[in-house]
């Protein structure tokens, strides 16, 4: 049994403190290909995701399937649902950042193998990830790991892969996207996965760019590559310029990523979750724990804890007023008997939002699940949000989101 929700010792932030889309002419190609429904699961999902231990694991590899949540919570994502949280891979393959080690890619496998057979069934990745000669490391992590998934096939079949394809200047006609996506499907190993994500737009600096990339999703879309298209980075005005051209194309726009965390939150954060909730579809917050700070492990009482590079720069900036708010999520933590991670995890899910913490060993990932199976009282949601209300400095936010 996994011990997901033990209260491990108290973070470092509460040990060293006292409590307290114009128009657009018909394409000329070819009539799209008849479309392989996306696969619609619950009633096989949910008899194998939610069957009891005591039905034993034949079909499964021997490998115990256990949703920690109830299938009521699955969320609507397009033509598909998820998972009330899902998983980022950013980490996977980028060791500028995040001190990415190959040697650790079996314990990654294990990551894979048990947030899957816990029910998680949203990955996020991008054709961007990993640094250097390790570009793409992620994508071909993440098709290696499910293809060697040792839990039953329909486990496997109910995973849902997203992926965002950067808006390099040079991806601009719609056989480029395609071939963009088609180089993804390739080093995932696959013939078509359930999302394809603008990383980012180029409204702001490359407006004429930023039309041409629609047209690519929509190709990418009508090639039969996706089941589904999202968007990164977008604000809401953007957003519904572009879900009402998505609609007129007949392309079912799934998801909307952000980052939104109890340091990223605010009017910019509401109005794109009001733009997610007028054109129904799923907001993903990204960086949830708002890239470690939020765990409560880092503290500018023990500089030496703090990462190196960019992070450890932004850290420097924000930690300095963030006690008070990770003292608030240490108490609630405490009362709840869960980990402040669990807590930042937890109110994201109670924005209405699907989060996809990061995780790079199995300790945290075994810790983040276990902000599933139980919510935050809206009153502790007041008093988080009142605690984050008082921080002076959070997030920066991510230079390409738009208006
Ligand atoms: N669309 C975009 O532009 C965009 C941008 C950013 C992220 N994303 C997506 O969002 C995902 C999540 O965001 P993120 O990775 O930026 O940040 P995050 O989820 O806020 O933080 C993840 C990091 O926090 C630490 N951590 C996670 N769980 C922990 C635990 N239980 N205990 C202690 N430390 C823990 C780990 O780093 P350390 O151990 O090093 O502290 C981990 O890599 C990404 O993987 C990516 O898929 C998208």
């Amino acid at each position: 049994m996994l011990a997901l929700q033990q209260r491990p010792a108290a973070p470092a932030a509460l040990r060293h403190r006292s409590p307290a889309a114009a128009p657009f002419r018909a394409s000329r190609r070819a009539p799209r290909p008849a479309r392989r429904a996306a696969p619609q699961p619950p009633a096989a999902f949910f008899q194998t995701l939610f069957k009891r231990p005591s039905q034993g694991d034949s079909g499964s590899g021997g490998l115990a399937e256990k949703p920690l949540y109830k299938p009521s919570e699955m969320v609507n994502m397009g033509p598909f649902k998820v998972s009330p949280m899902g998983f980022g891979t950013w980490s996977w393959g980028n060791k500028l950042l995040w001190g990415y080690d190959e040697q650790r890619d079996p314990e990654l496998q294990d990551v894979f193998n048990l947030v899957v057979r816990s029910g998680i069934n949203l990955f996020d990745t991008a054709d961007s990830y990993g640094t250097g000669k390790l570009n793409g490391r992620s994508e071909q992590l993440l098709g290696q790991f499910l293809s060697e998934y040792p839990g039953s096939s329909a486990t496997r079949d109910s995973v849902r892969i997203a992926t965002k394809l950067a808006a390099y200047p040079w991806r601009l006609t719609p056989k480029q996207w395609v071939g963009a996506c088609r180089e993804t499907l390739k080093r995932m190993g696959q013939d078509r996965i359930a999302l394809a994500q603008l990383h980012w737009s180029t409204a702001n600096y490359a407006p004429l760019q930023e039309r041409l990339m629609w047209d690519g999703l929509v190709a990418i879309y009508e090639e039969g590559l996706v089941d589904a298209v999202g968007l990164s980075n977008y604000g809401p005005r953007q957003l519904a310029k572009i879900g009402q051209y998505l609609d007129k194309r007949g392309v079912p726009l799934a998801a909307v990523q952000v980052q939104y965390s109890l340091l990223s939150r605010g009017p910019e954060q509401a109005a794109v979750k009001a733009a997610c909730d007028d054109l129904g579809v799923a907001l993903i917050s990204y960086s949830p724990l708002a890239l470690g700070m939020l765990t409560g492990k880092y503290s500018m009482d023990d500089p030496s804890s703090l990462p190196g590079g960019p992070r450890g720069f932004l850290f420097k900036q924000v930690l300095p007023g963030l006690q008070p708010l990770l003292q608030v999520m240490g108490e609630i933590a405490a009362r709840r008997r869960k980990t402040m991670s669990q807590v930042a995890i937890n109110w994201c899910m109670c924005q209405g939002t699907v989060p996809i913490p990061g995780a790079k060993d199995l300790a945290q990932a075994k810790e983040n699940l276990g902000a599933l199976g139980w919510r935050l009282s809206d009153g502790e949601v007041r008093a988080l949000n009142e605690a984050a209300d008082r921080v002076p400095r959070g997030m920066q936010q991510n230079v390409f989101q738009t208006r």
